[in-house]
């Protein structure tokens, strides 16, 4: 089924041809290639659909009416929730910052404390901070030594101050996955709010809401095959309802009037103002279509029996420092003894090896690594042994590449 599934990337043709017979993919969890059937459903919209939605009066605006309607279902079937409760944002970090916005900053109240950890990106740790303005405190669950975050010490930080939890399903550096049902089961007896970033989970697993009982899960569609610049916030219905808009505007208001009265529409549409990101909406379908198509069980597979293989031929080499070798993703992050990482990277790029190195907006988790930087080499389903063959191969003259050079 993976064998020959490049070939549906145009990204994997263009650039072996552009930079000689080496090119080798391994940033995923930042940005993933799109399909040639996500281009084209992305092209279809400007070439033959080019009109707003919800808006007009004619054929095809209706056609984009009708677009818009079967992708929010589309989303929702594919996380198993209802339509109504899928929100289209710009991405993870748009929705996160609406749901700090529109949810805790109108509900919590000074003295609240909000659960976090170290080793969360940027996104899920600075809409946070920003409610720290209003007095609500911001804590730390404990990591294990290994950054892994138990469902023990979850517990343990609960206090009856405590009222929401911000997690990431799948942290993006160390890749640990959190148990986010119990976490949800045990923080719901407590009246605590769940929300989870599912930017690097919702890509590579099977997920289903209601099994998981989350309160909110905030995703990026171009890290599951899609475009850019567009995202889905899922909520519970009847919190979705309750949170403020965050932005106002056209698209997303009942009516308004001379004396200042306005009403807004129910959600989702009242978090919908201005143009929709419509040609990212088909893109979005046609990413959906195309991952189903494969399977999400199928994806999550393969994932693990390519990180197996890359964890046990990373370990022959003996100057390669693993951080994660048991979590449970695709993303393995690691060091070379004595290189920066950064410069590791560099050297690896001359190689045709494309990976992310340095703090991957997770600015807090250096310090608990006690490195200032790490490589990070993420793998997606397009990846093969051979890829991993190729970075093995790179990283065995790694060091001996950088002596060179700076000698
Ligand atoms: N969240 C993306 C990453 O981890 C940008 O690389």
């Amino acid at each position: 089924m993976f064998e020959n599934i490049k070939n549906d990337f145009p990204m994997f043709k263009n650039n072996k041809e552009m930079q000689g017979n080496r090119f080798v993919f391994l940033d995923s969890a930042s940005t993933t290639f799109k399909p040639q059937c996500v281009i084209d459903a992305i092209n279809s919209y400007y070439e033959k659909f080019n009109a707003n939605s919800h808006r007009g009066d004619y054929d095809i605006a209706h056609c984009v009416d009708e677009k818009v309607k079967e992708v929010r279902e589309k989303v929702a079937k594919f996380i198993n929730a209802n339509k109504n409760e899928i929100v289209f944002t710009s991405g993870t970090s748009m929705s996160l910052n609406l749901i700090s916005y529109g949810y805790a900053a109108k509900y919590l109240k000074a003295g609240d404390e909000i659960l976090i950890s170290e080793a969360e990106h940027a996104s899920n740790v600075l809409p946070w901070y920003k409610l720290q303005e209003k007095g609500i405190k911001i804590r730390f669950i404990p990591l294990l030594e290994n950054g892994r975050l138990t469902v023990e010490n979850f517990k343990k930080s609960l206090s009856s101050a405590v009222k929401m939890v911000c997690l990431a399903h799948i942290t993006n550096v160390l890749g640990y996955e959190i148990d986010v049902k119990e976490i949800c089961r045990i923080a719901h007896e407590k009246g605590i709010i769940v929300s989870i970033d599912g930017a690097q989970s919702v890509p590579h697993k099977k997920i289903d809401v209601k099994n998981l009982d989350c309160d909110f899960l905030s995703f990026s569609i171009h890290k599951m095959c899609g475009p850019t610049g567009i995202g889905i916030l899922y909520g519970k219905y009847e919190l979705l309802d309750s949170m403020d808009a965050f932005l106002t505007g056209g698209g997303m208001n009942a009516k308004f009037d001379m004396c200042g009265d306005v009403k807004y529409l129910t959600a989702p549409e009242k978090f919908e103002a201005g143009t929709l990101n419509l040609a990212g909406i088909y893109g979005t379908g046609a990413a959906i279509d195309y991952l189903n198509s494969i399977g999400m069980e199928n994806i999550e597979k393969y994932e693990k029996e390519l990180k197996k293989y890359a964890v046990l031929k990373l370990f022959q080499n003996k100057n390669i420092e693993i951080y994660n070798a048991d979590a449970e993703s695709g993303i393995i992050t690691f060091n070379y003894k004595n290189v920066f990482a950064q410069d590791e990277a560099t050297y690896l790029n001359s190689k045709g090896i494309c990976v992310r190195s340095g703090q991957h907006c997770a600015k807090i988790l250096n310090d608990f690594l006690k490195t200032p930087a790490t490589i990070r080499a993420s793998l997606y389903f397009y990846n093969t042994k051979e890829d991993i063959d190729a970075l093995c191969d790179a990283l065995e003259k790694g060091g001996d590449y950088l002596d060179a050079y700076f000698n």
